[in-house]
């Protein structure tokens, strides 16, 4: 985010240094190499390394000296009951400080980073402070959130919707009207606890607004009805708007649910109960039960089956597993005795390292395949956990060299053509079959019987979408 951030300044005109205390992040950088995989950001860090705008430095001192306004873009794991944990932005603030002592007139430190409403002015600014032994006259602290969204953060980045900042005095609004001038978004000027309180609202509105796809997904299937047809239409009311409206195997990522987390926390400490919010993460992993309930009536008994896993990111697009959806999946699976191979074209590595460092996963069947064709190798059945382009085109040899050439389809990403092209036998979840809708499928079940599971699934051709 700090990198992405950086060189969409940059991009935009503003000259920027950066630092991190990774010094083998700043190696990277300064090899112009890109430390995640995040489409448009290598080439977005070469041009503007070339431009000349973006540079790095070594140290604390020689940014506080270089810099007029500072943007803090330190992580915000999750801590203690659901609370962040401000230790890395503390240290942060307090180097940062230290380093300020020396540096000579105004300076304005920005919150980028996600931090619970209150956060910039109660916590950060009087660190901030104490540390530099500054106040007011020479020190403004601001916030500005970001809403950057993995696999489009530099699309994101360099023509927001909107810029929010969160200000308590002129000259600090000035400072960042004059950075955000060419990025051509409307600049909404709040308190900084307000900036704070928008990014945390948006996140957890949009985790809502999943939520409720996935709550409809269960009930489509028992209608006979295809959520994205339903979806697509309740979307085109501009009060809702169709975008996360896709019903999937409930979210991930590292950001919504620890910020849901965070705000229920935050209310808790201000006396106020978010009924409707706190919903959202129980609804969520009630999606990924289901997700998994409909692979285990796809496949009849799981064990002793080969199910290849496809896409382990949290969704397409980015090789971050954090909070994927394909671990508890994959756990089940496998607990149920069922032979799981893992493919990702990014993110396999990453799934591996999370995987293997859980003792409580060890010993599980799973194996990690480098080729979509060795997971597929005479598996009875498998699940597409994130829609990456390279699984949408499914060719037919691929369904060949299943046992079964079964898929369940955990984000409706293979088109019908695709799948009657490839012989395939699909389930998509959300998707209701008026066979399943007639029978009462019942989530949690699986006690149907064998030939009425097999109906339910269907050959593609009956499969109404
Ligand atoms: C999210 C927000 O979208 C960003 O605006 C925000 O800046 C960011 O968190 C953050 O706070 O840093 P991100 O977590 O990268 O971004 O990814 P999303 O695209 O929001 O997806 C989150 C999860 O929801 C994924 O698992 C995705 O598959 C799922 N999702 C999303 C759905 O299941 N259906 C949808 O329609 C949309």
């Amino acid at each position: 985010m700090g990198l992405t951030t950086a060189l969409a300044f940059a991009h935009q005109g503003v000259h920027v240094v950066g630092y991190d205390i990774r010094s083998d992040l700043l190696g990277q950088l300064r090899q112009g190499r890109s430390p995640v995989f995040e489409r448009g950001l290598a080439g977005l860090l070469r041009r503007e390394r070339r431009s000349g705008r973006f540079g790095t430095v070594d140290s604390w001192e020689a940014l506080a000296a270089k810099t007029q306004v500072i943007f803090l873009c330190l992580p915000t794991p999750r801590g203690s009951g659901g609370r962040i944990d401000l230790g890395p932005m503390l240290r942060g603030a307090s180097e940062l400080g230290r380093a300020l002592r020396t540096a000579r007139g105004y300076r304005l430190v920005v919150v980028k980073s996600t931090v619970v409403p209150g956060t910039s002015e109660d916590v950060l600014r009087p660190a901030l402070e104490k540390a530099s032994h500054r106040d007011s006259g020479t020190l403004d602290v601001a916030a500005n959130p970001e809403f950057l969204a993995e696999g489009s953060m530099v699309r994101d980045a360099v023509a927001p919707e909107r810029v929010v900042i969160g200000v308590n005095s002129a000259r600090a609004e000035q400072w960042l009207r004059r950075i955000y001038r060419n990025f051509g978004a409307p600049i909404v000027v709040l308190s900084p606890s307000g900036a704070e309180l928008v990014k945390y609202s948006a996140n957890a509105f949009l985790a809502l607004k999943v939520g409720f796809a996935n709550e409809m997904s269960r009930l489509a299937e028992m209608l006979g009805v295809n959520v994205d047809h339903a979806m697509d239409a309740v979307g085109l009311d501009s009060r809702i708007g169709g975008r996360f409206l896709s019903a999937g195997p409930g979210f991930g990522g590292s950001c919504f649910e620890k910020d849901v987390r965070a705000l229920l926390a935050r209310g808790r400490e201000l006396g106020v109960d978010l009924r409707l919010i706190r919903a959202v993460l129980a609804a969520n992993d009630d999606q990924t039960a289901h997700a998994t309930d409909l692979i285990r009536q796809a496949v009849s008994d799981l064990n002793g089956k080969t199910v290849a896993v496809l896409g382990l990111s949290f969704k397409a697009g980015t090789d971050d597993v954090r909070e994927s959806r394909a671990f508890p999946i994959v756990r089940e699976l496998a607990a149920e005795g069922a032979k799981v191979r893992l493919h990702d074209p990014v993110a396999l590595e990453n799934f591996r390292k999370a995987w293997t460092s859980d003792p409580q996963r060890q010993g599980l069947p799973v194996s990690f395949c480098r080729t979509v064709e060795e997971a597929l190798q005479r598996a009875d059945a498998a699940v597409l956990q994130a829609a990456w382009p390279k699984y949408v085109r499914w060719p037919p040899r691929w369904s060949r060299l299943m046992r079964t050439p079964l898929v369940v389809d955990l984000r409706r990403a293979l088109d019908p053509s695709v799948r009657r092209r490839a012989g395939l036998r699909w389930v998509g979840l959300g998707v209701g079959t008026p066979a399943r809708a007639r029978r009462g499928y019942v989530r949690g079940s699986v006690r149907t019987s064998s030939a009425a599971r097999n109906s339910s699934s269907g050959a593609s051709g009956r499969v109404r979408t």
